[in-house]
């Protein structure tokens, strides 16, 4: 039906006849003349519409936005003055000779011109879908996959799909549960990830494997997380940690520079310890300069209970963070960020104002200021390497609320006071996670997954120290998303079962859930890691977008809901008792 796409039309369609076929975006209507912007997948043109062509120029004159239509025309030149710069196509316009209704539209519930407010374009999303901004997204990601699939096939990987209808995963999230109508009373369970399976491909010697793989999880949704998401998916046989690291480092980096034209430098390795300790934070965002400061050893002779309790307490934790310029914060900003800590569980926390540090005591302001001195201040300021017109907020209390409240302001001020160098890109690898977090009750749960090996410990010392055992685990973080994580993974069925006794998973349930796995791993199973991206962040960072709802076709609510289809939806009760169920 067509022979160009609007948006592809250029000088080379010059003096040539075309057959577009899309949508009216804008109409105008001169009286002598009628133009339209025409748009499809590809673009926006200009079609005009005179009376010389009487019989087209009157059909014209019925069309309204989002009417379907088709155009046939001649690519003209415009004339210097009626260019428009703004377009892409804008030089050139389409003189129209015929013109077909294909079909007509009511009026749409989404202005294209304005931001319409996300539960409507939710709600119309293949309306919404139809906008440029929105369509250059779906684009975008299409060609990310392309480039993924090409990386992968060119490095030797086979795309194997794995089942959708499955038994628990644990991913740490809870698992959507599909009733079975053959065997009432059981249940599939649809995927967190593909991780058994693909463990198990790699024991029948697949070697390299990769998934463009749907993942189910219930959890609490975030900007950054939806209920069914898509991983790139992939395991290796035979490869250590550093050599999957490198070889997944390159993927990204031929992504950024395919999609975004930019060369990203080398990403530089830290452990959890490190970037818990100078960010607060598993995934830090390194474009933000400021970093946690630990003071305690400075503020050793102040006489002031809030800060000198914890001196004495080796769980607690004093630190500091230093705000570039937030000397002109006000007090009720500055009582926000504190009530913003509290929030963390941080209780302990106040701050000091320098004006002019040449001055010591006299040229800086804070509520401690009678607990301060020249030694305290001056050794304070060395440490945090203050200057003029800066804040220091100090913090001191529980280890973990202070890493997580000052982890977390730092990222609110950073975003507040426009900190972040926004146009950097700024990835990292964060390796030597613990592999265990442990509760106030002493119980287990691993920090990625229980299926991931510890570093240089026997299975004895695993028993013995668990809570010191760290994983041979490794994320990747770009700009303080989470794309990807991943592991070396236990490969004999003994270290397995050590691990799952650890998590207090009894015999029976071991068996019940696991047994498949461990029975596998007692077949030769090869030395085995893998990891998996989160497509859709992948695509966010490569879209410029900080909303993941606005990298997929068809996203669910922060509510987990499909506003197109208003799934989840109530059944039938005659069809829950197909299903040996009722409501
Ligand atoms: P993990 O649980 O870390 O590991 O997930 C891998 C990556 O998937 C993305 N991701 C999500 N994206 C959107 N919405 C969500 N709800 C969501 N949850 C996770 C993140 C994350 O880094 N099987 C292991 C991987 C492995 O060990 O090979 C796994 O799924 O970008």
């Amino acid at each position: 039906m067509r022979t160009a796409y609007c948006g592809t039309l250029n000088h080379t369609y010059i003096d040539q006849k075309v057959t577009l076929c899309g949508w009216v975006h804008r109409y105008r209507n001169l009286g002598s003349l009628i133009f339209i912007d025409m748009r499809d997948r590809e673009g926006i043109v200009q079609v005009f519409f005179s009376p010389d062509y009487p019989q087209t120029f009157c059909v014209a004159g019925e069309l309204r936005n989002e009417f379907c239509i088709q155009v046939i025309g001649n690519v003209c030149i415009r004339t210097e003055k009626n260019k428009n710069r703004s377009m892409p196509t804008g030089d050139i316009e389409v003189c129209a000779t015929n013109l077909s209704i294909i079909t007509r539209s009511e009026s749409v519930p989404l202005d294209f011109s304005k931001n319409n407010n996300e539960d409507i374009r939710l709600k119309y999303r293949y309306l919404d879908l139809r906008r440029p901004e929105m369509a250059n997204r779906l684009k975008a990601r299409s060609r990310i996959t392309s480039i993924v699939r090409q990386f992968m096939e060119k490095s030797g990987f086979l795309d194997i799909e794995t089942p959708v209808l499955t038994k628990l995963t644990p991913e740490g999230a809870r698992n959507y549960l599909v009733p079975s109508r053959c065997h009432i009373g059981k249940f599939y369970s649809l995927p967190q990830s593909p991780q058994l399976f693909k463990q198990l491909l790699m024991i029948s010697g697949v070697d390299r494997y990769y998934q463009i793989a749907k993942c189910f999880r219930d959890e609490d949704l975030r900007s950054d997380r939806q209920p069914e998401f898509t991983q790139i998916d992939v395991e290796t046989s035979f490869m250590s940690a550093q050599e999957v690291m490198a070889l997944m480092e390159s993927l990204v980096h031929t992504l950024w520079q395919k999609i975004k034209s930019v060369s990203l430098h080398n990403f530089p390795v830290m452990t959890f310890a490190e970037s818990r300790r100078r960010y607060g934070s598993d995934k830090p965002d390194l474009r933000n300069p400021m970093e946690l400061i630990d003071i305690a050893d400075c503020i050793k002779k102040m006489e002031f209970l809030g800060f000198s309790k914890p001196l004495n307490n080796a769980t607690d934790r004093i630190t500091a963070l230093r705000v570039p310029g937030g000397a002109g914060l006000t007090r009720k900003q500055i009582e926000c960020y504190i009530k913003f800590c509290k929030n963390y569980g941080l209780n302990g926390i106040s701050w000091i104002k320098i004006y002019h540090r040449s001055t010591g005591l006299s040229g800086i302001s804070s509520p401690l200021i009678k607990h301060l001195n020249e030694e305290i201040i001056g050794k304070l300021l060395d440490r945090t390497t203050a200057i003029d017109g800066d804040i220091i907020f100090l913090a001191a209390d529980l280890e973990d609320a202070v890493t997580n409240a000052l982890g977390a302001l730092r990222i609110k001020i950073g975003n507040e006071l426009k900190i972040n160098n926004n146009s950097a890109w700024e990835p990292l690898w964060i390796v030597d996670f613990p592999m265990f977090t442990v509760d106030e009750q002493g119980d287990l749960t691993p920090m990625h997954h229980p299926f991931t090996a510890p570093q240089l410990m026997s299975i004895d010392q695993l028993r013995k120290e668990p809570e010191t055992a760290i994983a041979n685990a490794y994320d990747m973080v770009i700009n303080g998303h989470e794309v990807c994580g991943g592991s070396v993974r236990i490969n004999e069925w003994i270290m397995q079962k050590t691990v799952f006794d650890l998590l207090g998973i009894s015999q029976d349930e071991q068996n019940q859930k696991f047994g498949f796995l461990l029975e596998a791993l007692k077949f030769g199973a090869p030395p085995h890691a893998g990891l998996a991206f989160g497509l859709d962040r992948l695509v966010m960072l490569l879209t410029d977008s900080d909303n993941i709802r606005d990298v997929i076709a068809f996203p669910k609510t922060t509510s987990a809901i499909c506003p197109v289809t208003d799934a989840p939806y109530t059944v039938n009760p005659l069809l829950l008792m197909e299903l040996g169920m009722k409501t």
